[in-house]
């Protein structure tokens, strides 16, 4: 038997008792006549004595262990002289009799403790390594815990786990597909899904009423601390439902999982928020909540008031007010210009004002206004003495939305308002159904072209397709989309005509979704779904701020196993098989 006990279980109770434990030697001391060593195993560390007037050899031997051997002893439980109280086990030690080294390690390339010295790339290399550190480990016990919980609450919710295939056909989420060449069907290749999707739809003409999943998801797209080129998704569709059902179903999800995992009890309904709200207050649709500090407009206060050009030829201004900032000095406020100037973000400039203490507004743009104007601008702002009000303008009021919001999840950041340990929780409902691509050249689905149109919408169809919203909602926590989804058309004609606006032709209609047209002709009921991103849910819960440490084995920002040397190169014989002739150009 290799083990009567882990090395997280035993307490001061289970003193006198012979015990077997096998794990990891995690540290080798050597104090007067005694070796101690820490024994870890996933459950925890366990310390071992080694005691030189009781058996030398045996404690001589201990002293050699090298760190990461894997070991297995039996011994006796005895309490600690000086107890550890930051271990579950510190107040015991084993006394050890016998010591078996079940295989040696070699000097592994970083220390495996909580502090590590290891950098980003060396433990994603040696990610096995990484994950024995008990803060790793945790994380993927918690994603554990949650996928359990939320299968015991769809199970009690009457959804059936289904999975359906990862050779698929391509589907329409907007990324970019990873295909898989398929060998016996010389030069037609599969595509991974980048959500079961349309897979789903077919369940509820089935007849499957409620299916889940909890399923990987493939997108080819640049990555960010929030995604991942393969993530997972709780993937849900019900039959009979409107989006209330849907909305409450979630809603309810997401409230077990606070409760079960978190012992947070949240009571009231999610607050609701249009997106068009969501763009005005935040220029994001899924805005930071946490805190205030909401845009106001200022394009009636500050265009065509002064001779300020910038602001004179802009389509949007807006300003933010940060509480208490007025004292910020020029290297702070040159600090968060070149923040606004990054190439991620792109802004040409920022205009701050300070509100002083006599209640005269001190702004880098005060030769062109009169003081009157900056007087009207702190009234819009709604700005007290000693705040500091920051804008931004350009000639593309959803860009400069969009950078605006960067500065207030920044400013928001600096004066500590985004605390991990607070949860705010909404919904960001009433979607567009279109949104204009430019590299397209045309109107695109913003959610995917199966969003089924708000009734009330249904007739600017044909007058005003852009000015259409959907039935499609987004939970957002923290500013982060953690899932998102709508009611769908079942209706074949007006899946027909929005393939139209979409500007598919009848044949790539029938040839991409033919399958799903076809299946409608068969009495598809009214139905509708959600996909909420497991990797967000764990890494919002473990406070992290990558969903990268809440997978086994993630990608990094290049798309690479490092660990795996994947993606890498075909050889002759397997590209010849699949019928593949590479045509690289020169790097
Ligand atoms: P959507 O594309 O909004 O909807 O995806 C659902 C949720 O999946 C998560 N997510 C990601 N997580 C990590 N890395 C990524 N690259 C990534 N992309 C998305 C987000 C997101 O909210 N089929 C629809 C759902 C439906 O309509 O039912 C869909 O996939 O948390």
């Amino acid at each position: 038997m290799f083990r009567t006990n882990t090395c997280g279980e035993l307490r001061l109770a289970d003193a006198g008792k012979a015990v077997t434990l096998s794990g990891w030697v995690q540290r080798v001391r050597r104090m007067g006549g005694m070796t101690f060593v820490d024994l870890r195993d996933r459950y925890g560390i366990t310390q071992l004595v080694f005691n030189e007037e009781t058996d030398a050899a045996l404690c001589g031997r201990a002293g050699k262990l090298g760190r990461e051997d894997v070991v297995q002893i039996k011994g006796k439980v005895c309490e600690r002289e000086s107890k550890n109280s930051h271990l579950p086990t510190g107040d015991i030690e084993i006394a050890v009799s016998e010591l078996n080294v079940l295989n040696t390690s070699a000097t592994p390339p970083f220390t495996i403790e909580d502090n590590t010295d290891g950098g980003d790339d060396i433990r994603m290399k040696y990610r096995y390594l990484d994950l024995r550190r008990s803060c790793v480990r945790k994380n993927l016990e918690l994603r554990h815990r949650m996928t359990m919980e939320v299968r015991r609450y769809l199970d009690s919710q009457g959804f059936l786990e289904i999975e359906t295939p990862m050779l698929i056909g391509s589907t329409p989420e907007g990324a970019r597909d990873f295909v898989v060449p398929s060998r016996m069907n010389p030069g037609q290749f599969y595509a991974l899904p980048q959500s079961p999707q349309t897979l789903k739809q077919l369940l509820m003409v089935a007849g499957m009423d409620r299916y889940f999943q909890i399923v990987k998801c493939f997108r080819d797209e640049d990555l960010r601390a929030d995604r991942q080129p393969e993530f997972t998704q709780i993937d849900c569709e019900m039959s009979f439902v409107e989006q209330e059902d849907v909305i409450a179903l979630f809603e309810g999800m997401a409230k077990h999982l606070f409760k079960t995992i978190r012992g947070v009890e949240l009571t009231e309904p999610f607050p609701r928020m249009p997106w068009s709200e969501a763009m005005r207050l935040y220029g994001s649709d899924k805005p930071d909540t946490r805190f205030g500090m909401e845009f106001v407009e200022l394009m009636d206060v500050l265009k065509g008031t002064g001779d300020f050009g910038v602001f004179n030829n802009a389509a949007y201004i807006g300003g933010i007010c940060a509480p208490g900032c007025a004292s910020y000095t020029r290297k702070q406020l040159d600090q968060l210009t070149d923040f606004v100037k990054r190439s991620q973000i792109g802004a040409k400039g920022l205009v701050y004002a300070r509100v002083q203490e006599d209640g005269s507004v001190k702004s880098s743009v005060d030769k062109f206004y009169a003081p009157e104007v900056l007087q009207q601008l702190r009234q819009a702002m709604n700005a007290n003495v000693g705040d500091l009000i920051l804008i931004m303008s350009g000639e593309d009021a959803m860009k400069t939305r969009k950078q605006l919001c960067e500065l207030r999840l920044e400013m928001g950041t600096r004066l500590g308002l985004r605390d991990k340990n607070k949860f705010s929780l909404l919904w960001v409902v009433d979607f567009p159904m279109f949104e204009w691509s430019e590299e397209e050249g045309r109107l695109m689905a913003m959610h995917h072209p199966f969003t089924h149109p708000k009734d009330e919408d249904i007739p600017l169809l044909d007058t005003n397709p852009a000015a259409v919203r959907a039935d499609a909602y987004d939970m957002v926590c923290n500013g982060v989309e953690v899932g998102g989804g709508s009611i769908r058309i079942h209706d074949p004609e007006l899946q027909d005509k929005m393939f139209k606006i979409l500007g598919f032709t009848e044949e790539r209609a029938q040839e991409q979704f033919g399958f799903l047209m076809n299946a409608f002709k068969y009495g598809a009921p009214p139905h509708g779904g959600l996909a909420y991103g497991l990797d967000r849910w764990v890494s919002l819960f473990a406070g992290l701020d990558s969903i990268r440490d809440c997978i086994a084995f993630p990608k990094n920002n290049s798309g690479r196993d490092v660990m795996l040397d994947a993606p890498s190169r075909l050889d002759q014989k397997q590209l010849d098989e699949l019928h593949l002739v590479l045509d690289l150009k020169e790097e």
